[in-house]
């Protein structure tokens, strides 16, 4: 089968070690994963993660509809801010609603008819490298900051949500950090029957303490007696997926440019977003140093500058590692470029082209 470029390609044997260390960490602390619907919404894949997590969380309506309906089992609906209109929606996919706000859970306390109500709290502390990914900034929206209001409403709620770390792999730090939640919230803990910890636990990783992680959640939930909860995204799709790509174009400015087929901008956002370059792991200390730039007339549409072992020319393929989370969910149709279309390499190592996109999908964007 001959694959068109650019396209995602995601390698269901790489998400099955996340998926399956998930699930270690739900057996031997008892802390089920929602996987947070965010930065991965590609359902194609649901059916082998499934059997792994436990649900799915979200950020909108549209997020916990498809939770429900392509995910399913537990459904957790959370906004910055729910209108009137989308909580009558929500009421007839999630199992649990949480409110980013005490107005807005005042406001729409009465009208959930049986989803579980949970509150998110900020706890005024975060681990974040971006200030522009940070939960706890200064100012931040996210979240009640006042312990006094969160007593007032204690009894309307039986969870709440603390989402504070931003790819956070420091498990000393999460370790912490949770104590001192633990110390600051513990007379409201008691009271309520779940918690979840939110996501940006690299839990994942390579050489992450997983045994004194579970350990950790396990004292945790034992300690204030609470289901405990995680909503791990890029954790769970962390270097499962490729955005592959093909160079059309190579030209000369000081450097060698070569300019591929795809493009940060429209395709991998978050690295424009963030600032931070794309890893290309064919690339390493060879002799020949390329810019390796995207095809968008935004001038500073550029994924890295890299040392190739040998010379790149037009047609020469650039795999882009680490392209799932945050990538597929943010795609935009700027500049009018070929959407990468998706493609699922399965457990049996068949290729699978699960979405094509075409200039009527482009057209039907706009109006
Ligand atoms: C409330 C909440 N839960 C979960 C996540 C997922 O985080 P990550 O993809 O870093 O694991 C986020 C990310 O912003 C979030 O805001």
């Amino acid at each position: 089968m001959t694959l068109i470029t650019p396209y995602y390609l995601i390698n269901e044997r790489k998400l099955l070690k996340n998926l399956k260390k998930i699930k270690y960490v739900r057996d031997v602390s008892g802390a089920k994963s929602v996987l947070a619907l965010k930065c991965f919404s590609t359902w194609s894949v649901f059916d082998i993660m499934k059997k792994y997590m436990d649900g799915t969380t979200s950020s909108s309506l549209y997020e916990t509809r498809l939770g429900r309906e392509k995910f399913g089992k537990e459904v957790h609906a959370y906004s910055v801010a729910f209108s009137k209109e989308d909580i009558k929606e929500i009421n007839k996919y999630a199992d649990k609603i949480i409110f980013n706000s005490i107005s807005q859970l005042k406001m729409f306390h009465k009208d959930v008819g049986n989803m579980e109500i949970g509150l998110r709290i900020n706890p005024g502390i975060s681990y974040s490298h971006f200030d522009l990914a940070d939960p706890a900034r200064k100012y931040s929206r996210l979240g009640t900051t006042s312990k006094k209001s969160v007593r007032e409403a204690a009894h309307i709620i039986s969870g709440a949500m603390f989402h504070f770390n931003c790819e956070n792999k420091d498990f000393k730090n999460f370790s912490s950090t949770l104590d001192l939640i633990g110390r600051n919230y513990g007379d409201i803990l008691k009271n309520l029957d779940w918690v979840s910890l939110g996501g940006g636990l690299y839990f994942t990783k390579e050489d992450y303490p997983l045994d004194s992680f579970c350990k950790k959640l396990k004292q945790f939930s034992d300690k204030f007696q609470l289901q405990v909860y995680l909503e791990p995204g890029e954790t769970s799709i962390t270097q499962s997926a490729e955005l592959v790509t093909k160079v059309l174009d190579i030209v000369h400015n000081e450097i060698d440019i070569a300019i591929v087929d795809a493009s940060i901008e429209a395709h991998m956002l978050d690295l424009l977003i963030y600032r931070t370059n794309a890893k290309i792991e064919a690339a390493g200390n060879g002799k020949h140093k390329y810019i390796v730039a995207g095809r968008s007339c935004l001038a500073g549409d550029v994924f890295g500058t890299y040392s190739f072992s040998s010379r790149l020319k037009v047609g020469s393929i650039i795999r882009i590692s680490d392209a799932a989370g945050y990538t597929m969910v943010k795609k935009n149709w700027f500049n009018g470029l070929p959407m990468p279309s998706i493609v699922v390499k399965r457990l049996n190592g068949n290729l699978d082209i699960v979405k094509c996109f075409s200039y009527k999908d482009f057209k039907n964007s706009l109006s």
